[in-house]
């Protein structure tokens, strides 16, 4: 392989993360060398990217000077004017306010802990707590099917695809029964998100459609949908546990929230666990299939159930980056940082830091402390869901325990280009031999 240098290094060309998976040694070098370094490169806005654990949790702590409401995502100029130009017919056609954000991660405190607080309480280990004999009767369900799975396709002499034979049902289930949304629904919906995220399936295209209207048609239909959802639970009024009827009629200062920010919050609940979890779910069995010893001592020990989600969860880093912006002059590891500059925060480095993790390249399934980061760094925009992403997680993985030995990979893991979540969307096993 060539020698890496800082001037040519790329972590931003999605289709590199298809090619070659996340460029783990280009984050090495930085860390090394540049742990905070302005990354500029054709087609994208410039950055600071920071890749070392220590200076993720420095940015997540200052949410006062890094701000999240003016750039919260990389993604390179393309897709930044795709998503601009989206937003902005979306406002115009419904008549919505163009300076409300899209959703409430892009807002900052204190408006942005006022809408975070009106759903906290259903994320918190005590409401999940009621939650996990049902994750792990559906876990038990959907492993059931996945057995079935595989011996009905060995028989045919085929592969299976995990992830949507296992790793994208529990993710799927879990969100939808939160927020009460019909079953038959779910499939939809999840097809609508994977437009978005740039893993589409083929057939939902019309004959001659391009990339540009299939995502406008998506965002589309998923607009018309949370609108009709909130419709339909203002006309059921206030009773009913379900995450989408306390949020419609929920009260901010005395006021309920309009349409257009309930749209945006429900989509965002819908959207931001799935593809995640269902990453990190069908990442995990991708590293156990790949490291027999620690399968089988996971088969052995079920009890390690915990710490090896959290290993998994550090090993497969499903969120790349988060964004912010800097309100004011700062400095970081002895750069400057000026006001109007934005910076990138690099999860999957932070998770392969020596300086926090020993070994951090092996897959330890018994790993303690593991202070990861794949939820964020402890600031005021920490990953809402990583409770319910955790109890799912587990779940999937006890349930999982009675089939892993009996399965192998059958070729390589294939994922969406796409530099927020770079999911494996694709994963062919098979039934041993
Ligand atoms: C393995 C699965 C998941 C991973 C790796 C993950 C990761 C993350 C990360 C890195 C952040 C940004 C944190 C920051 O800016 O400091 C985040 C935020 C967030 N996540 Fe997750 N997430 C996962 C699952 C979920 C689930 C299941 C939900 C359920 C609704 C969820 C909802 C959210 C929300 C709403 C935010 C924004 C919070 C805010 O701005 O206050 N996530 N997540």
């Amino acid at each position: 392989m060539a020698t890496l240098s800082l001037d040519t290094i790329d972590i931003h060309s999605t289709d590199l993360y298809v090619s070659r998976g996340y460029p783990f040694a280009e984050w090495d070098l930085l860390r090394r060398e540049a742990p905070v370094f302005w990354y500029e490169r054709e087609g994208i806005d410039p950055f600071h990217a920071v890749t070392r654990h220590a200076d993720i949790l420095t940015v997540s702590k200052h949410s006062d000077v890094f701000v999240n409401s003016r750039r919260l995502r990389l993604q390179d100029r393309v897709d930044d004017e795709r998503q601009r130009r989206s937003i902005e017919a979306r406002i115009a056609a419904r008549g919505w306010d163009p300076s409300e954000p899209s959703d409430f991660i892009l807002m900052d405190d204190p408006r942005h802990r006022d809408f975070r607080l009106l759903i906290a309480k259903r994320f918190t280990p005590a409401a999940l707590r009621s939650l996990e004999r049902h994750f792990a009767e559906l876990s038990r369900q959907f492993a059931s099917e996945l057995d079935r799975e595989l011996a009905a396709a060995a028989g045919r002499g085929e592969v299976c695809d995990f992830v949507k034979g296992f790793a994208e049902k529990l993710p799927l289930a879990a969100i939808g029964e939160m927020m009460g949304l019909p079953p038959g629904d779910w499939r939809r919906l999840k097809q609508l998100t994977n437009v978005m995220i740039g893993a589409p399936e083929p057939s939902f295209f019309l004959p001659g459609e391009d990339r540009n209207a299939g995502v406008a048609r998506a965002v589309e239909e998923m607009t018309e949908y949370m609108v009709r959802l909130i419709q339909d639970r203002e006309a059921r009024g206030p009773q009913g546990d379900d995450l989408s009827t306390q949020l419609i009629h929920a009260k901010l200062h005395g006021e309920r929230l309009t349409e257009q920010q309930l749209q945006g919050f429900l989509f965002v609940v819908l959207a931001a666990g799935n593809e995640t979890t269902q990453n990190a779910i069908s990442g995990g069995v991708h590293a156990l299939l790949q490291n027999p010893a620690q399968r089988d001592l996971l088969c052995r020990h079920p009890e390690l159930v915990v710490s090896a989600a959290e290993e998994i969860l550090r090993w497969t880093s499903p969120v790349l980056q988060f964004a912010r912006t800097a309100v004011r002059d700062f400095e970081l590891a002895g750069v400057k940082i000026a006001a109007g500059e934005d910076v990138g925060m690099w999860y999957p480095s932070a998770n392969r830091d020596e300086a926090v993790f020993d070994d951090p390249y092996v897959f330890d399934i018994t790993r303690d402390p593991n202070r990861h980061l794949a939820f964020g760094g402890y600031g005021a925009h920490f990953c809402l869901g990583a409770n319910l992403a955790r109890w799912e997680l587990r779940a999937a993985l006890r349930a999982l325990i009675p089939v892993l030995p009996k399965m192998e990979l059958a070729g390589n893991a294939e994922r969406v280009p796409n530099l927020h979540v770079s999911a494996i969307h694709r994963l062919p096993v098979r039934a041993a031999a």
